[in-house]
């Protein structure tokens, strides 16, 4: 029996929920987009490459398949956002999920910037931040007006700390932390959910190239599994696996100097 109610409503069950997921043709994405749609969901699949998203479609059960809609978009695109919102909210009537899982990743490092790689810290915070911002601006009218559904967010304990190699990526993730802490803040009065998904290292594209030990690595399907396991309860922050994710938080509440030591022992090798 939990001491505190939990601070969303459990979702107790998927069968016709209407779910759009942005970021949805591979990884973390896709792997949830398969779950939700085997518990019975809608589900409306968004990315830029539409023949992932058609190739994921096709791995649908046949009745889940049919539920589901397949709506190719650049997030860094903001009409092209607010279109897909338009068409999916003309065919399904309203929503009851938003999962923000698109993100991009490129392991800037402070030791080695300048002005060259200006261009690719503006698509980082474009795609993780703005982007963001963007499916926010076409999904929150509606969502307030209903009084209910849910927006959740894919962040990263990568925002918890300062971090090597991750000079956008990690202040992308930062400020996806605070956001969520700020809307829940504000929509959880109007009767809305909001969900702040912190994983720790999972294998899909975007840690493939990864040249160092990731620790407590989980794979998309479990990181899918944590996810809608997070939502059923109920919870705001969703963070996995725990074993890592509780380390890095208490690292957080460390005194900066300690912090520093700690990081350098434990990224030599980075
Ligand atoms: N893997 C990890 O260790 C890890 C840890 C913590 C947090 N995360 C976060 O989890 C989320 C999912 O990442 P992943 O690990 O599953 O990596 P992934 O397999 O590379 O998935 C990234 C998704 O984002 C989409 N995307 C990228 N740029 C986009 C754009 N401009 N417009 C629309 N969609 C775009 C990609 O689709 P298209 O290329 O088809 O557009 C893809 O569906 C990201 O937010 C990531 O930061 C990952």
């Amino acid at each position: 029996m939990p001491l505190f109610p939990p601070l969303n409503p459990p979702i107790t069950h998927w069968a016709g929920q209407r779910v759009w997921i942005i970021g949805a043709s591979s990884g973390i994405g896709a792997e949830t987009a398969l779950l939700l749609a085997e518990r019975g969901a809608w589900v409306a699949l968004s990315a830029r490459r539409s023949d992932a998203l058609e190739a994921l479609r096709a791995r649908f059960a046949p009745g889940a398949g049919a539920a589901a809609t397949v709506l190719p978009l650049d997030i860094t695109d903001p009409a092209a956002v607010d279109r897909a919102a338009q068409t999916l909210l003309a065919r399904w009537d309203g929503l009851d999920l938003v999962l923000i899982a698109a993100g991009m990743y490129d392991a800037l490092r402070a030791s080695s910037f300048n002005a060259a790689h200006l261009p690719v810290l503006r698509m980082v915070m474009d795609v993780n931040l703005m982007g963001t911002y963007h499916v926010l601006a076409a999904t929150l009218p509606l969502l307030t007006r209903q009084g209910r559904g849910g927006i959740a967010i894919i962040s990263s304990v990568a925002g918890y700390n300062g971090l090597p190699r991750a000079l956008a990526y990690a202040p992308s993730k930062a400020a996806l932390n605070n956001l969520c802490e700020g809307l829940y803040f504000e929509l959880r009065p109007l009767g809305l959910a909001v969900y702040r998904i912190c994983p720790g290292f999972i294998a899909t594209a975007m840690t493939a190239g990864n040249n160092f030990t990731m620790p407590a690595l989980l794979p998309a399907k479990a990181a899918a599994s944590e996810i809608v396991n997070g939502m059923e309860r109920g919870e705001f922050e969703i963070h996995f696996p725990k074993r890592f994710t509780y380390f890095l938080k208490v690292m957080s509440w460390l005194p900066r100097r300690l912090y520093f030591i700690l990081l350098r022992m434990g990224s030599r090798q980075v």
